[in-house]
């Protein structure tokens, strides 16, 4: 199962990606995390991607092209894999589309701006492994201390408000664009987030067939 899932910033993507990974046994694959490994490492792509990161940009291309190609090479992509925060923009799609890779299905999850800023402003991560929580919708059980591996959970820096208004408005300009490349496919399937985390779950795993 080769799968998409498109959604504003802070939709839920990483959130249902992490259950439809246990449920389906294929790797979440997120350019997000991706690249925010790279800043914390220091490294050259990440020194190139964090001024685009940190102003919720998107970060070039042809960047983003190159390292989703390096990872889905891999062997843990054979059997399938879920596409958490790319493509996000149509060259990227068109650019998946020239790899040759043949998607089965696109989950579009739909969130207000208004409960995505609420979302963003409580999300905490996990600085040493990278789980999300959020302080109200998914608190960790100790607070700032992440459940899996006893790390510092802390806000994400593109988190502060006039960051995700940013990032909201480049979401409507670029990626939204997206839905309507998928619907041409047919196999765009929406679903309207919802306020508990397991009832988005179950509506995307009914629009998996599950
Ligand atoms: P990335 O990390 O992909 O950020 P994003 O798309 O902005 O998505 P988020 O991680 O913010 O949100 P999410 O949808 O995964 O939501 P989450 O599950 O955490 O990208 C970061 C940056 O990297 C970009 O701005 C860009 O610069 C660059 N980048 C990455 N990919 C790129 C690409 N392809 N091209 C160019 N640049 C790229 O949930 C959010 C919060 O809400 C959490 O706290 C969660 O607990 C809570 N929550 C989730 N679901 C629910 C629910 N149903 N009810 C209540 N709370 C919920």
């Amino acid at each position: 199962m080769k799968l998409i899932l498109l959604g504003a910033p802070g939709a839920g993507k990483g959130t249902q990606a992490e259950v439809i990974c246990s449920t389906l046994n294929i790797p979440a694959i997120s350019t997000g995390n991706i690249l925010r490994e790279a800043v914390k490492n220091g490294t050259a792509l990440g020194m190139e991607a964090k001024a685009y990161m940190d102003g919720g940009k998107l970060v070039p291309d042809e960047l983003v092209i190159g390292i989703l190609k390096e990872r889905l090479a891999k062997d843990d992509c054979k059997a399938g894999f879920i596409l958490d925060g790319f493509p996000r923009t149509v060259p990227q799609a068109e650019a998946l589309d020239r790899m040759g890779i043949v998607i089965d299905k696109v989950i579009d999850l739909e969130v207000s701006d208004e409960a995505i800023t609420k979302r963003m402003s409580g999300r905490r991560v996990c600085e040493s492994c990278g789980a999300s929580y959020h302080l109200e919708f998914k608190p960790s059980k100790e607070e700032g201390v992440c459940d899996k591996c006893g790390g510092k959970t802390v806000q994400r820096k593109d988190d502060h408000p006039d960051t995700v208004k940013e990032r909201l408005e480049v979401y409507h300009a670029q990626t939204e664009p997206l839905k309507g490349y998928y619907q041409k496919t047919g196999k765009l399937a929406i679903v309207e987030g919802q306020d508990e985390v397991s009832e988005t779950t179950a509506l995307v795993l009914k629009a998996l067939g599950r």
